[in-house]
């Protein structure tokens, strides 16, 4: 998979994936990550990348111009699956959206800033546009860089134990059941019985009743769907 990012801030976006899951992925060749500073696309001295809004109102806008190059220079040179705009008024991240994605072969992410973009870089190149909760980011830096940890962990080959993206949260619409390790007595808080029994089949029915309990009390929206 091959991911490129936009975005006036590349500082910002770098270190998540300098770290861990991220970088063994990109070590081992299972991710691509590309930074495009959107600032290298303009064609002014001053790198200007926004301007006022037309019709008056307070911030603002991030220019066409510049985010066309940017885009029209990728495209140029591969085939993308998707063009994704980080926006608080995008569709909400699930896992869903996250499973789907680990499966495209390129994608680029571009990341908004002050008001936003120009709604007609929505309509002109966008495919999906994707919020990460119902709260406003100063950009949508921190949002990609989330929407990436989430993406790139599903990758076939990424996760040292394949089965453990498996049993995540949110996998089949549940919560994860509790975990437990060492010391099997913690100053009298005890770690479930049934754990030590070495009966697997009666381990994962209890682990799959815990898992509903906790979606039935914490998540019962889980349920419904
Ligand atoms: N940019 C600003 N707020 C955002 C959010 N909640 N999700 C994604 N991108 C954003």
């Amino acid at each position: 998979m091959r991911i490129d990012i936009i975005t006036v801030l590349p500082e910002l976006l770098k270190s998540p994936f300098e770290a861990s899951i991220l970088k063994r992925a990109i070590e081992a060749d299972l991710v691509e990550v590309h930074f495009h500073n959107l600032r290298d696309y303009t064609t002014d001295n001053y790198k200007t990348i926004d301007d006022y809004q037309f019709g008056g109102g307070a911030g603002m806008v991030m220019l066409i111009e510049p985010i066309d190059k940017c885009i029209s220079k990728l495209k140029s040179q591969r085939h993308y699956d998707e063009v994704i705009y980080m926006t608080p008024d995008g569709e909400t991240l699930n896992q869903g959206i996250a499973n789907t994605l680990s499966l495209k072969e390129n994608i680029i992410i571009l990341c908004g800033h002050y008001k936003g973009v120009d709604q007609r870089v929505r309509d002109m190149f966008v495919t999906k546009e994707i919020s990460i909760g119902d709260y406003v980011l100063s950009g949508g830096e921190l949002g990609a860089a989330v929407l990436c940890d989430a993406v790139i962990r599903l990758i076939p080959g990424v996760l040292g134990n394949e089965t453990s993206a498996l049993t995540d949260s949110f996998q089949d619409n549940l919560l994860a059941p509790p975990i437990y390790t060492r010391p099997r007595d913690y100053n009298g808080h005890k770690v479930p019985e049934v754990l030590f029994s070495g009966n697997f089949p009666e381990i994962e029915k209890w682990r799959e009743e815990q898992a509903y309990k906790r979606t039935k009390e914490r998540r019962p929206d889980l349920l419904d769907e």
